[in-house]
């Protein structure tokens, strides 16, 4: 396998660099987890560690000599040091619990399914999730009190900006009400929202019980 693999990918799909350069700013995140990643390398330019899964066989032999994924990701790196490079196979909704917990600070959720309640055993307290909501995982996400909205991204006139104005007006449903999750498990794509965004930032969150019995959140 050569890195013709990730770069045909990229050609194809379109190059979304910028938009993990963006989340990296603006998280200060440097080991994100990528379940449903495909052959999408360009987390790699951004951030200088990332875990990829993905069960394709394509994605699989892409990976397996991670020589060229390394030094590809090496060419095109915004951080000073080598990229760190791990794929994973398999159904993430296995392998994930096979993956220590709390350690990473950002999970990918693009186009590949409820992988919000899958990562987030994985994530540290107050780590990211960087979700779109093509398949219902940012409906998921809002829903799951393990998350918080902290950011929206918008991307326009070929720029990723993220915005943390006015949370409140994003993933409010054209239709009330908002569909359950098992609603949205069985239907398997997001609903129109008022206020779309290309994607969200999630925060997790965790709830420490304290003295006063009030939770408190870690951030
Ligand atoms: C449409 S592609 C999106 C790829 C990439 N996230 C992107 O945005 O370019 C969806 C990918 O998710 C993977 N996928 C979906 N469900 C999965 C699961 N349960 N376990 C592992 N991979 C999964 C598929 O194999 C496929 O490669």
């Amino acid at each position: 396998m050569t890195s013709r693999d990730f770069t045909d990918y990229i050609d194809h799909i379109g190059d979304r660099t910028d938009l993990f350069l963006v989340v990296a700013a603006h998280t200060g995140a440097r080991r994100a987890l990528y379940p449903g990643s495909y052959l999408d390398l360009t987390p790699s330019y951004a951030l200088p560690d990332v875990t990829y899964l993905d069960s394709d066989a394509r994605a699989r032999k892409a990976f397996a000599d991670p020589s060229a994924a390394v030094e590809l990701a090496g060419r095109h790196r915004h951080y000073p040091q080598d990229p760190a490079i791990t794929f994973v196979p398999g159904d993430y909704t296995r392998t994930l619990r096979e993956l220590p917990a709390a350690e990473w600070d950002l999970a990918i959720s693009l186009y590949a399914g409820p992988v919000s309640e899958h990562a987030a055993r994985c994530l540290n307290p107050g780590g990211w999730l960087l979700v779109n909501n093509s398949h219902a995982d940012a409906g998921l996400a809002r829903l799951n009190p393990a998350y918080r909205l902290a950011a929206a991204v918008h991307h326009r006139a070929g720029r990723y900006r993220l915005t943390t104005d006015r949370l409140e007006r994003y993933l409010l449903p054209k239709t009330s009400p908002h569909p359950t999750r098992e609603q949205l498990h069985a239907m398997g794509r997001g609903v129109a929202y008022t206020h779309p965004a290309t994607a969200y930032l999630f925060r997790r969150v965790t709830h420490v019980q304290r003295h006063d019995d009030q939770d408190h959140e870690w951030h």
